[in-house]
């Protein structure tokens, strides 16, 4: 039968595939993410993220070891205290957790890229991503905090500062503090766009973070948004914000694309902790193949993200360099 278009001409051949693929899925795009914990030779699994770890600081030069051997060049730091406080200052400890594993890796590893998340709620007794008062995370004294935070974590050596607390004004404030104390040159890769999403139960597990009153609405976006993430975008932009990052990531494309489509600024997908349970899972299980794990990740590259954070870095790394 004569037909001038027949789109399936450039699918016999896998070559002709490949060559006109147009996305691409590298280990140097994927960011992994590390829950440091207190403790000598520590390696604790997570139960509801089979496969993800708390680790102590002297076992991070072996996994820093290992990431490079995959060519995955960044990490981001989340640390699991022994000890907290009210309002986080733990977290502005020059010789907290994370302050001691900043400088653990740039000793050892000093090519990986190491990223800090900025927040309290690691840090406070009560759990929430900021400093209380009267009852509220009072949006001004939580910035101030996250600056103390930031300033103690850059004199570590971090090379990135990424805050995800989600108060209004943070990047300003931490820009501007960075720069008064000659940090100049360390990029802010901000959590513009964080949902109040249940996506992130597992996380609060490995980060033993849960808010022990109430939730996140009052400072994370309601998911039925989008507009707002626009706005929030916009806002982390003219504040000076180097990178944003999408939050969680795979039930969030649209937004990645919006964002991709109208600025110009380098976008990061947060694949979390629960879109990693709900496929491992079901992997595990064999209810599903594990190629899910590639074409969810390609998903959010061709939505437009430049790089995405996410657990399931080493395996993909090890199936890429594999293959
Ligand atoms: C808060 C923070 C959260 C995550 C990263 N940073 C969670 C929260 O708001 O409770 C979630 C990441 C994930 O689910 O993988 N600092």
């Amino acid at each position: 039968m004569s037909q001038k278009v027949r789109l399936r001409r450039l699918r016999y051949n896998k070559t002709v595939r490949d060559l006109f693929e147009d996305t691409h899925l590298r280990p140097q795009d994927l960011i992994y993410p590390i829950f440091v914990c207190e403790g000598k030779n520590i390696k604790n699994e997570i139960k509801s993220m089979p496969g993800q770890y708390q680790v102590s600081v002297d076992r991070l030069p072996s996994l820093c070891n290992r990431l490079i051997e995959l060519n995955i060049k960044s990490v981001i730091l989340f640390g699991v205290p022994d000890i907290k406080d009210d309002d986080g200052k733990v977290a502005q400890d020059d010789n907290g957790i994370v302050q001691r594993a900043v400088k653990e890796i740039k000793k050892t590893n000093n090519e990986i890229l190491v990223i800090v998340d900025v927040c309290h709620c690691q840090y406070t007794l009560h759990g929430h991503c900021g400093t209380i008062d009267k009852g509220d995370v009072d949006n001004d004294k939580t910035v101030t905090n996250l600056g103390l935070q930031a300033i103690s974590l850059a004199r570590a050596g971090a090379d990135v500062i990424a805050p995800s607390d989600m108060m209004d004004g943070r990047v300003n404030h931490i820009r501007n503090i960075l720069d008064k104390n000659s940090f100049e040159k360390l990029p802010i890769f901000s959590y513009s766009v964080k949902y109040a999403s249940a996506f992130y139960g597992p996380f609060r597990d490995a980060a033993e973070n849960t808010p022990q009153h109430g939730d996140r609405k009052s400072y994370q976006m309601n998911y039925k948004n989008s507009l707002e993430a626009m706005r929030e975008a916009e806002t982390d932009i003219n504040e000076g914000a180097d990178a944003l990052i999408v939050k969680p990531a795979m039930s969030y494309l649209d937004i990645i694309y919006r964002i991709k489509s109208k600025y110009s600024i380098p976008v990061i997908a947060y694949n979390v902790s629960g879109e990693y349970s709900m496929a491992h899972s079901a992997i595990d299980k064999n209810w599903i193949d594990k190629q899910v794990i590639f074409e969810i990740l390609t998903s959010m590259k061709r939505a437009g993200a430049n790089a995405i954070i996410t657990y399931h870095a080493i395996e993909v790394a090890e199936y890429l360099n594999e293959n």
